[in-house]
């Protein structure tokens, strides 16, 4: 089992490499998590998906509050932090998917998971894909559902509003960077 200032470590070494990609230095803190998921009813949720997983901050957190039979599929671009994330969380209801989020429609399979939780940094990400993969996330919530997003700054807003009826959002000081937590519902036709 990894330590938590290995994977500090390990994550940091990510955010080197590929820096646009992982948006971050340190991993989200557990205040931010926990004040993150709280913003849906994960408890319900039969299928859960996590775009962006990194080392896993919130993938115990949302196994945690999950009932036996529900599924989480994690999605993490980078094979070395999937590879930390599987040697960390061992859970038959885990499938860790070692590829890009924007596949989210394909390995979903017509599934709809009741919530998708993305620390994904939108904002630094190639141009166009984060709108894609948004649009994707959006799409695929099943009816009722709920996107969990995590950002640095709120310029993801006017997007959550192109695509959402309603956009909830929450402000937590205990990350860093504060984070910015947003609830988003009531997907559009678009
Ligand atoms: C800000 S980090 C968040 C990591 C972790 N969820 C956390 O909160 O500590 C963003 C993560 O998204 C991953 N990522 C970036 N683009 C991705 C993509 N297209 N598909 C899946 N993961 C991606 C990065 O490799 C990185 O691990």
């Amino acid at each position: 089992m990894n330590s938590p200032l290995l994977e500090r470590v390990q994550f940091l070494r990510a955010f080197v490499m590929h820096p646009r990609q992982v948006g971050a230095v340190l991993p989200t803190s557990q205040r931010a998590v926990s004040d993150m998921l709280a913003l849906a009813p994960l408890e319900a949720a039969t299928l859960v998906v996590e775009l962006g997983a990194g080392t896993g901050s919130h993938t115990q957190a949302v196994l945690d509050r999950l009932g036996p039979q529900a599924r989480l599929i994690a999605f993490e671009i980078d094979p070395a932090l999937a590879q930390v994330l599987r040697a960390k969380v061992s859970d038959p209801r885990l499938q860790v998917v070692a590829g890009s989020a924007e596949t989210v429609v394909e390995v979903l399979d017509g599934a709809r998971p009741e919530v998708v939780v993305s620390a994904l940094p939108f904002t630094s990400l190639p141009a166009g894909i984060g709108k894609v993969i948004l649009q994707r996330a959006a799409g695929v919530l099943a009816p009722g559902g709920t996107l969990l997003v995590l950002q640095y700054s709120p310029l993801i807003v006017p997007e959550l509003h192109r695509l959402f009826g309603s956009v909830r959002r929450r402000v937590c000081l205990r990350n860093v960077p504060p984070a910015w937590l947003f609830a988003c519902t009531e997907p559009k036709a678009l």
